[in-house]
């Protein structure tokens, strides 16, 4: 696909990948719609979309209007749930949509699986079948490593989990089956009509800067390095620490997922760094790169699937390419974005080790709870 002017709708485009890949595609010269039902509190306004919807993808028409004109649309939107979780469990998601459902926050997940599977299904079905009707020539869905088996995720040795084992085995929870599902539409789509191509990428535990860092909803590295930063001697692990993941930084994410929308590869790839880490080992090099000295306090908590890693087999394979930048150096620039969310707040006078060292409940939504208002910004 050549690489003239675009005309791109980013659903999902006021979140954290979606305006990551938003300012991408701004700085490389493509028209940006982003569509969103909450504005993006991290980015300034010009600096990742040419025109802003503030609109619910649940609703058909709100999709007609986020597609209209668009030569490639992007689903980056998701309900993650919305609630519960606090800090940093180390699953990968402090939300707790994922393995949290496992090891302490069944309630959370359990009591909000209806919402979330409802919100994104409409999401999922109501976003493509309006990038069809309007011509768009390609649709990427945003998909997850929570589509692997349960079962393969037993064991701190994590299975690198390559594409072809997501068929055998369920998934660990609801959030994960709608992914799967989400995927076989996507792909259904892209099967059963010519001239609009799909791609499906499954990401692993994406983070970076302008990420959410506090409030509940963070994932592990952000939690950790406001907690490496705010917490007084000792730090907070859920569970024995032993639990592993792996951490890709947004930009590779970004890099991924623009590698294969321009590619000819059909079948969903995983798009996640290889470099296991223990949640301990991640703990203490956010420790570290805080200059901090502080020990590791095994609290009861959410610990999620034991192990997790992204199989980089097939994507070297399709794209040439697999996500390259270290575990330090992502987590090192997220920990500096950090820093200075900090410090912005400690002048405003918010005493930030007693706010941010400390865990948080976020409440539970029904389906019919919106996120925002209606309308457009340009
Ligand atoms: N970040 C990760 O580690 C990760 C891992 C696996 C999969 N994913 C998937 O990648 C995509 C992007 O994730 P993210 O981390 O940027 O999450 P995010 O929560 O920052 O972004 C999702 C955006 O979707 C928006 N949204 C939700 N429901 C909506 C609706 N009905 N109408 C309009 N907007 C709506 C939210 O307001 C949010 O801005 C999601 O599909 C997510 O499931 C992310």
């Amino acid at each position: 696909m050549s690489d003239e002017r675009l005309r791109v709708c980013i659903g999902g485009g006021g979140g954290f990948i979606g305006s990551h890949l938003a300012r991408r595609l701004v700085e490389q010269g493509h028209w940006v719609r982003c569509v969103d039902w909450a504005e993006n509190t991290y980015f300034a306004t010009d600096e990742f979309f040419n025109e802003f919807v503030l609109g619910d993808l649940r609703d058909p028409d709100v999709c007609r209007r986020a597609v209209d004109g668009c030569d490639w649309v992007f689903n980056m939107a998701a309900d993650m749930g919305g609630m519960v979780r606090v800090l940093a469990c180390a699953c990968g998601h402090s939300d707790a949509r994922a393995g949290c459902a496992r090891a302490g926050a069944q309630g959370f997940i359990m009591s909000n699986a209806a919402t979330l599977m409802h919100n994104n299904a409409l999401i999922d079905t109501q976003l493509i079948e309006a990038a069809r009707q309007a011509g768009v020539k390609r649709y990427f869905y945003a998909s997850s490593a929570c589509v692997y088996p349960a079962r393969m995720q037993e064991s701190t040795q994590a299975i690198s989990l390559c594409e072809s084992y997501a068929g055998a085995g369920e998934p660990e929870d609801d959030y994960g089956f709608e992914k799967r599902w989400g995927e076989r539409v996507a792909l259904a789509y892209g099967k059963d009509f010519e001239g609009f191509e799909v791609r499906v990428g499954r990401f692993h535990n994406i983070y970076g800067p302008q990420g959410t860092w506090r409030g509940g909803r963070e994932k592990v590295p952000a939690a950790f390095c406001r907690k490496a930063l705010t917490s007084d001697e000792t730090f907070e692990v859920w569970g024995d620490g032993e639990q592993t993941r792996s951490f890709c930084f947004v930009d590779d994410c970004v890099d991924g997922v623009l590698r294969l929308m321009r590619s000819d590869c059909s079948e969903p790839l995983n798009i996640g760094s290889d470099e296991l880490v223990s949640m301990n080992d991640l703990a203490r090099l956010a420790i570290e790169l805080a200059g901090r000295t502080l020990e590791l306090r095994h609290v009861k908590g959410p610990q999620g699937v034991r192990g997790r890693n992204s199989d980089n087999t097939l994507i070297r394979k399709r794209l040439d390419w697999a996500p390259s930048i270290t575990l330090k150096d992502g987590l090192q620039r997220t920990m500096c974005w950090i820093d200075a969310q900090l410090q912005q707040e400690r002048a405003a006078g918010v005493n930030v080790e007693a706010e941010y060292a400390k865990s948080r409940v976020v409440q539970m939504r029904t389906p019919e709870a919106g996120g925002g208002a209606q309308g457009v910004r340009e």
